[in-house]
């Protein structure tokens, strides 16, 4: 791989709970995504995909507690710098997209406003109202000057995440983190999202990381996956390697659980038992255990990581070292 533009490096993010103890949200966590790429990080909900994303654009939640770790943007740790400096990188160096745009934006200003507004926080010359057209022409919106004089509740949910998408790149930022960003759309709009961030990640210099559990948005918009179970990292491999070969029994599990590798013999959907752990009170080895179907003795002490390949990592006690 290309020196990474963003790597994570051994995360931990906790959530404190106010009856005391913590959700542990991400453990140990290391990734990194370099220049051209597209990083996918998958899982069930309450996996930590959300907190891991927030923490790589160091917008982690109140109550959120960093336990340990990096987070390095262009060489540079983003959680250890001084609040201007990552407001200042925020936008500039790494923007993000969320599953819900309407969070986004203020609902009381117009569109073209707002992106102004964004821009002049980082650059006191002020895009003109053209230049906020265009990009706005560039993610497909059909009548992009009339929809910078509109207020956000005025657009169709896959027009305001177009918006955000172009805001996003406004400043021509090296990494765009996308949280779910086709979720609270329906299922044609979610397709024309996916083929928008296609078409822009040609012409995008930089590296994607996007959140999502739709197997669809991996197969078709990823070059690598990141499988996350109960905050951690199980399995990490190239898109085909994941889907044509997983090692983990998770990955495994969820494979099997999309319509589109549904055995057409029977017809019917396999589903993964039992629930995601407690990650206030987790068992002492394997997350995944009590829900795993290879579980042995050993699976009671933590699993180590494996590396089966170029680009691979495994963490479970029985994947092929
Ligand atoms: N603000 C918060 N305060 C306390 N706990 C939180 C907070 N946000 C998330 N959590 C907990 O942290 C864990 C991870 O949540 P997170 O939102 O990161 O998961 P996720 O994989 O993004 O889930 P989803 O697919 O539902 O979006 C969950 O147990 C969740 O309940
Ligand atoms: S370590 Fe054991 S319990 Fe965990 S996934 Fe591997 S086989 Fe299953
Ligand atoms: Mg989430």
């Amino acid at each position: 791989m290309n020196a990474p533009l963003l790597s994570v490096e051994n995360l931990s993010v906790s959530y404190r709970l106010p009856e005391g103890g913590a959700v542990r949200a991400v453990r140990g966590v290391s990734l990194a995504v370099a220049r051209g790429e597209v990083l996918g990080i998958m899982g069930e909900s309450g996996s930590g995909k959300s907190t891991l994303a927030a923490a790589m654009i160091n917008l982690l939640p109140p109550g959120a507690r960093i336990e340990g770790g990096a987070v390095r943007l262009g060489g540079v740790d983003m959680l250890r710098l001084p609040p201007a400096e990552q407001r200042r990188l925020r936008g500039r160096a790494v923007a993000m997209v969320f599953q819900d745009p309407m969070t986004a934006f203020n609902p009381v200003l117009t569109i073209g406003r707002q992106m102004a507004d964004f821009a002049g926080a980082h650059d006191p010359a002020r895009p003109a109202r053209g230049a906020l057209a265009a990009r706005l022409a560039r993610v497909g919106l059909a009548d992009p000057d009339r929809c910078l004089g509109r207020y956000p509740h005025e657009l169709s949910g896959g027009m305001r995440q177009r918006v955000a998408i172009a805001a996003a790149l406004l400043m021509q930022p090296s990494v765009l983190i996308a949280d779910e960003p086709t979720t609270a759309l329906d299922v044609t709009m979610e397709a024309q999202i996916i083929h928008l961030l296609r078409d822009l990640r040609r012409e995008f210099d930089g590296a994607i990381v996007v959140v999502t559990h739709h197997l669809g948005v991996i197969a078709e918009l990823c070059d690598r996956v990141a499988v996350m179970y109960a905050g951690e990292v199980v399995e990490e491999a190239p898109v085909d390697a994941l889907f044509h070969d997983p090692r983990h029994p998770y990955t495994r599990a969820l494979l099997a659980c999309d319509p589109a590798v549904v055995d057409p013999a029977s017809g019917r959907l396999p589903v993964i038992g039992g629930r995601v752990p407690d990650l206030a009170a987790l068992p002492e080895g394997c997350a995944f255990a009590p829900r795993c179907p290879s579980v042995v003795a050993a699976c009671r002490t933590p699993p180590p990581r494996r590396t089966p390949g170029p680009g691979r990592s495994v963490l479970c006690h029985r994947a092929a070292p």
